[in-house]
């Protein structure tokens, strides 16, 4: 499937998904700066998975404009990688992420502090959290063997809002 979209034009497609999934969706035009952090992912839902989302998403409607939408900064920072379309890329199994491109995020909270002294880590985080942190919003200072740089996109620092990313990476670095 592909569709040409414009900046500022609201395009839409119409299609039948035959099987539940989160795909990965990729701009296949070397179009421009940035080209390479045009990703976003396609996630195919039984009518039952769908039913539940939509009561999910007009539930927070009601909540106060501003306030964290989820009861606790871990549910909320479990919402904001859902949001983020971190699944198409990472396997995460609390959310049931099966991504490929990027490492597994199973056990990062552990896994982050060991990186922070391998001999080939090039970033100044001290703390898992703060490698964690670092390996969202200013990635490529450590690249585990088998995965590549300039793949993850390199702007979360600026499109997540901070407190919602100081919910993800405590989410995350709860993954232990
Ligand atoms: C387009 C694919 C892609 C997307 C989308 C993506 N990542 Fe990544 N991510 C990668 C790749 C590839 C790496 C390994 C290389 C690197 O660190 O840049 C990585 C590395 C990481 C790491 C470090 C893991 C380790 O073991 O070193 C964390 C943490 C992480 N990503 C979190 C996230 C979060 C949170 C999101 C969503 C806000 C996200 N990623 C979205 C591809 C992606």
């Amino acid at each position: 499937m592909q569709l040409a979209v414009l900046p500022e034009t609201v395009t839409d497609l119409r299609f039948t998904a035959r099987q539940p999934g989160t795909f990965l969706v990729e701009c296949n035009k070397i179009c421009g700066v940035g080209h390479s952090e045009m990703r976003t992912q396609l996630v195919a839902e039984t009518q039952d998975q769908f039913a539940a989302w939509l009561a999910s998403q007009s539930s927070s409607v009601v909540q106060p404009a501003g306030s964290a939408q989820a009861s606790s900064p871990l549910a909320q920072g479990r919402q904001v990688f859902q949001l983020n379309g971190c699944a198409a890329c990472h396997t995460l199994k609390d959310v049931g992420a099966s991504g490929t491109i990027g490492p597994d995020l199973d056990g990062i909270g552990t896994l982050a502090a060991q990186q922070i002294k391998d001999p080939s880590y090039k970033g100044h985080a001290t703390t898992a959290q703060d490698r964690i942190r670092e390996a969202i919003v200013s990635p490529y200072t450590y690249i585990p063997p088998g995965f590549q740089a300039n793949v993850m996109p390199g702007n979360f620092g600026q499109t997540i809002k901070p407190d919602d990313l100081d919910a993800l990476v405590s989410y995350l670095a709860a993954q232990k």
